[in-house]
C-alpha cells in the first residue's frame, strides 16, 4: 500500500516526509505552473530538487508536454536522463502509446496518464506502461463513477498478469483513498490534505476532549 504525493511544492513534499506518508510523487503540468518556476531549466532544477528528497525504491513523475512521436521521445528521453527516480508520465494519445512502447523498450519507466476508460488502460499496459494513472475524482465529476474504473482496471490486469501498477489519480476525498486500497490498487496519488482527512472523526475528537477535561479535573484538585 503506497501513498504518493501530487504536488510540486517542496513544502508539501517535506511535510509529507515527515508524516511517514511518502512514497512517491506525481507531478503535472497545472501543478507546475503553481510554483514560481519560469523556465525550462528552472522546472528540471526542481525536478531534481524533488527527486533528491526521495529514498529507495521512491520516484517522481515528470510529465511531457510534446504531443508528436519525435518530440515525446525526445522530451521523455531527456526528462529520464535528469535523475533516475525520473518516471516519465505520457499522456494516453496515439503518439503517447508509441512513445511508452519505444520507451518501455529502452527500460526508461513511464506513467500513463489521462486514463477515464478501461480500454485506454488496456493499450497502455500493452504498450508496456510501469504505472497507470486513472482519473477516480474528475470520472465522479462528470457523473461517471470513477471508483468502477478502478475495480474494471484491476480485474482485467489481474486476468492477464501484466506488470503495470495502478496509480489511482484525481483522488478528492477519504473515500476514495479507502475504496482504492479495498480494491487492491499498487498506489494512489492525491493531495496531502485529502490524506489529513483520513484522520478526521468527530468521536476522536469528542473523545480526546473528555480524555483532557477529566485528567485536568482530577489533577487540578
Ligand atoms: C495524476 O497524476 C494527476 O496529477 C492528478 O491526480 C490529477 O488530479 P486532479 O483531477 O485533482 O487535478
Amino acid at each position: 500500500m503506497k501513498f504518493f504525493i501530487d504536488t510540486a511544492n517542496l513544502k508539501e513534499i517535506d511535510e509529507a516526509r515527515s508524516l511517514g506518508m511518502l512514497d512517491g510523487i506525481t507531478t503535472n503540468p497545472s501543478l507546475i505552473s503553481k510554483e514560481s518556476l519560469f523556465s525550462h531549466k528552472e522546472i528540471y532544477e526542481h525536478y531534481i530538487s524533488i527527486c533528491k528528497r526521495l529514498k529507495n525504491d521512491e520516484n517522481m513523475s515528470a510529465e511531457v508536454i510534446s504531443s508528436n512521436y519525435t518530440d515525446m521521445i525526445q522530451e521523455g528521453e531527456k526528462l529520464a536522463l535528469l535523475h533516475p527516480k525520473i518516471v516519465v508520465k505520457i499522456p494516453i494519445t496515439k503518439n503517447g502509446i508509441k512513445t511508452i512502447k519505444y520507451l518501455s523498450q529502452k527500460k526508461i519507466k513511464t506513467n500513463s496518464t489521462l486514463i477515464f476508460s478501461t480500454g485506454q488502460s488496456i493499450l497502455a499496459a500493452k504498450a508496456g506502461a510501469t504505472y497507470v494513472s486513472p482519473f477516480v475524482g474528475r470520472l465522479d465529476d462528470v457523473s461517471y463513477n470513477g471508483l468502477n474504473l478502478i475495480q474494471e482496471i484491476k480485474s482485467i490486469y489481474d486476468n492477464y498478469s501484466f506488470e503495470t501498477k495502478i496509480l489511482a489519480a484525481s483522488i478528492r476525498h477519504p473515500l476514495h483513498i479507502v475504496e482504492c486500497f479495498k480494491i487492491g490498487v499498487y498506489a494512489i496519488t492525491s493531495p496531502l490534505n485529502v490524506i489529513y482527512s483520513l484522520l478526521n472523526h468527530p468521536l476522536t475528537n469528542i473523545g480526546l476532549d473528555k480524555f483532557i477535561k477529566d485528567f485536568h479535573r482530577k489533577i487540578n484538585k
